[in-house]
């Protein structure tokens, strides 16, 4: 089966095997059968967070169990239902719409339900992991249900236990606990430039979800128009004294400072190595965001890890930081 349209970066792979799966009972049959086969299955959302570096020889599995229902709704708050498959930006435009706020500053993020939780998504200040009440996943260890609740994800920034764990949990359903009167989050630089001077008392939910849609619209690729995978490297951690001693080097260096570390934004150490808007015939470097990587034309997924190569290299060799990939790997060349 061809995956050229199940993957955002639009990376021409083939699977060997391939089963969409609606539920949770189809998705126990459809490991089972991979299991007798002896073949490895791959659990693909919405394909946003990864580069298929060849075909996958083993069992596609695509999640798409649609489920979206209210429970507890008990004075402001309520719980929303939403099976692994749904879109993403379609529930936050949904939740925003009927009012309900907590996850309006993450419009836009491409991909799936089931896939927000292994990078814990974040934009313009908020992650999944403050709305996240619990997932329901299926363990392939034990081959049952389980309920981890928010604390037993390990969230962190891009990171969670679905991928220290790779290939044990596969998600299927995830619940989120919204509220119709949590303040916004409007802190984020480009954010708070957007709604200058607005009062965000007389701001909606779906007012604050369309300023980070025409935000991220700036900057950000549309994946339908120019295939990517949105930041293709995590801003990485220093200490921060590390953070001083750069900044003494380069005193206009981005990135968010916190008390013992700080979180460099890898855009600008690639921008500062010239790479923005670089292209090389099939694959670039997006020339209004350094962090994102684009495929241009029939790029394959070879083309764009020996960019991305590069780019670490060049990165290490002039401020001695190692960048660290953001989407996963699959496939074999
Ligand atoms: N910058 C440059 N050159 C560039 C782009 C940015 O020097 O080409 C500098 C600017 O100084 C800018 C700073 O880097 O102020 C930060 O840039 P930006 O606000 O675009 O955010 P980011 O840190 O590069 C992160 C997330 C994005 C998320 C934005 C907004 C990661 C890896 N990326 O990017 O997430 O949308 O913040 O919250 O944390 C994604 O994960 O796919 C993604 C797009």
């Amino acid at each position: 089966v061809f995956l050229g349209d199940m993957n955002s970066l639009g990376i021409s792979a083939r699977a060997r095997y391939f089963v969409p799966v609606t539920s949770v009972e189809a998705l126990k049959q459809a490991l089972a059968w991979a299991a007798e086969k002896s073949v490895e299955p791959l659990i693909l959302g919405g394909g946003s967070n990864l580069v298929f570096a060849g075909d996958y020889r083993g069992l596609v599995v695509r999640m798409a169990i649609t489920r979206r229902c209210w429970e507890h709704i008990e004075g402001d708050e309520a719980t929303l239902i939403l099976g692994a498959g749904e879109n993403w930006h379609d529930v936050v435009m949904y939740a925003a719409s009927v009012g309900y706020r907590g996850i309006e500053n993450l419009a836009l993020i491409p991909g799936t339900v089931g896939a927000a939780p292994v990078q814990n998504i974040g934009a313009y200040g908020s992650e999944l992991r403050d709305t996240l009440l619990e997932v329901s996943a299926l363990d392939r260890h034990t081959g049952r249900e389980v309920t981890l609740t928010n604390s037993l994800c390990h969230f962190s920034y891009r990171d969670s236990l679905f991928k220290h764990e790779p290939g044990r949990y596969v998600i299927t359903t995830v619940r989120l606990r919204l509220s119709r009167s949590r303040p916004f989050c409007l802190d984020y630089r480009d954010l708070a430039e957007y709604f200058d001077g607005r009062d965000a008392r007389s701001l909606t939910p779906l007012d604050v979800a369309n300023g980070v849609m025409a935000v991220r619209r700036r900057k950000l690729p549309d994946p339908a128009r120019l295939p990517n995978a949105g930041s293709f490297f995590k801003n990485p951690v220093v200490p921060i004294e590390t953070w001083h001693a750069l900044q003494q080097a380069y005193p206009d260096i981005a990135g968010y400072p916190g008390d013992d570390s700080a979180k460099i934004a890898a855009a600008w150490l690639i921008d500062q190595c010239g790479w923005k808007g670089y292209r090389n015939g099939r694959v670039g470097v997006h020339n209004r965001q350094a962090l994102v990587l684009v495929n241009h034309s029939h790029g394959s997924g070879e083309d764009v890890l020996e960019l991305a190569d590069r780019i670490r290299g060049e990165v290490k060799a002039r401020f001695g930081i190692a960048l660290e990939m953001e989407p996963g790997v699959v496939g074999s060349p």
